[in-house]
């Protein structure tokens, strides 16, 4: 029997990132990198990406029954606000249901995903599983059942600024939860930006402005970081069009959107920062 496989995108947050945990639309993109499993029905072992009891946990509990060779791979930085939790569930969800022979209905699919980033993540929004599974980018509001609305493919491409450290979802999101109702405000202006880029997205330069503008914002609800707002700064005076943290921050990645990457990608290299280009992956054309 051949090998069953199953591919997940990882994905950037265009704007909107922790508002959409409070009903406000989010701008969701997924990347041409991602998770792939494969599963070989002969007896073998359960190679990850990194060694990690949660994620073994995980994958051990979803795989089907008989003997299973293994090989999961990853072409995302892990733990940097990507969507890696949410694009190993959907490919791991894809290769089971594949290895038991399964049509799988799009809304099983996202029970069985939501499922397992639960467990990686408690309370998500959906917004990580969402454009991970369909491709694209995405209008995305939580439910349920959330909304998803496909957008216009953008041909831009963006740079992304690896800041060296994980941030934690959970903890950011629970941070964001104790100051409010203070910050609702800030949440409503995020929630309004996201419907103004969302009117220029396939307009690089009129999107930047409003990117680096959701990341000011960000900035004051205290998911920043002193590093992530170099980094934003790095990008700028190196001519991008616009930049921001994107995830849930305290870690993860800046996202700066560009016209030519080669002037940030060589400000990065020469001081020693980890940085590479993404374009949107393609939107599954099957999905509703
Ligand atoms: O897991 P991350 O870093 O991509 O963050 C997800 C985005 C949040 O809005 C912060 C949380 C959520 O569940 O939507």
């Amino acid at each position: 029997m051949s090998p069953a496989i199953g591919h997940g995108h990882g994905k950037l947050i265009l704007a909107g990132e922790h508002a959409v945990v409070y009903g406000h639309p989010a701008l969701a993109m997924a990347v041409d990198r991602g998770f792939t499993t494969t599963l070989t029905p002969e007896p073998g072992p359960l190679q990850l990406p990194v060694e990690d009891p949660r994620l073994r946990a995980v994958v051990q509990d979803a795989l089907p029954e008989g003997g299973y060779k293994v090989q999961i791979e990853s072409t995302l930085p892990l733990g940097r606000g990507m969507g890696s939790s949410a694009a190993l569930a959907v490919s791991l969800v894809r290769a089971v249901a594949s290895a038991r022979g399964e049509q799988l209905d799009p809304a099983v699919e996202w029970e069985r995903v939501f499922a397992i980033e639960q467990r990686f993540h408690g309370t998500p929004s959906g917004v990580d599983q969402a454009v991970s599974a369909r491709g694209g980018v995405v209008r995305f509001r939580r439910g349920p059942p959330p909304e998803i609305t496909a957008l216009p493919h953008p041909d831009w491409e963006v740079v992304v600024l690896d800041s060296g450290k994980a941030g934690d979802t959970r903890t950011m999101v629970d941070k964001v939860r104790a100051l409010r109702p203070a910050i609702d405000p800030i949440l409503s202006a995020i929630g309004a930006l996201v419907d103004q880029a969302q009117a220029v997205l396939t307009a690089p330069r009129e999107l930047g402005p409003l990117l680096t503008e959701n990341h000011r914002l960000l900035q004051q609800i205290g998911v920043s970081t002193p590093t992530l707002d170099t980094l934003v700064d790095l990008a700028l005076s190196a001519g991008a069009h616009g930049a921001k943290l994107s995830g849930a921050g305290g870690g993860g990645v800046v996202l700066a959107l560009v016209g030519d990457p080669a002037p940030i990608l060589t400000a990065a290299r020469e001081r020693g920062i980890s940085a590479f280009c993404c374009r949107a992956a393609p939107s599954d054309p099957e999905l509703p």
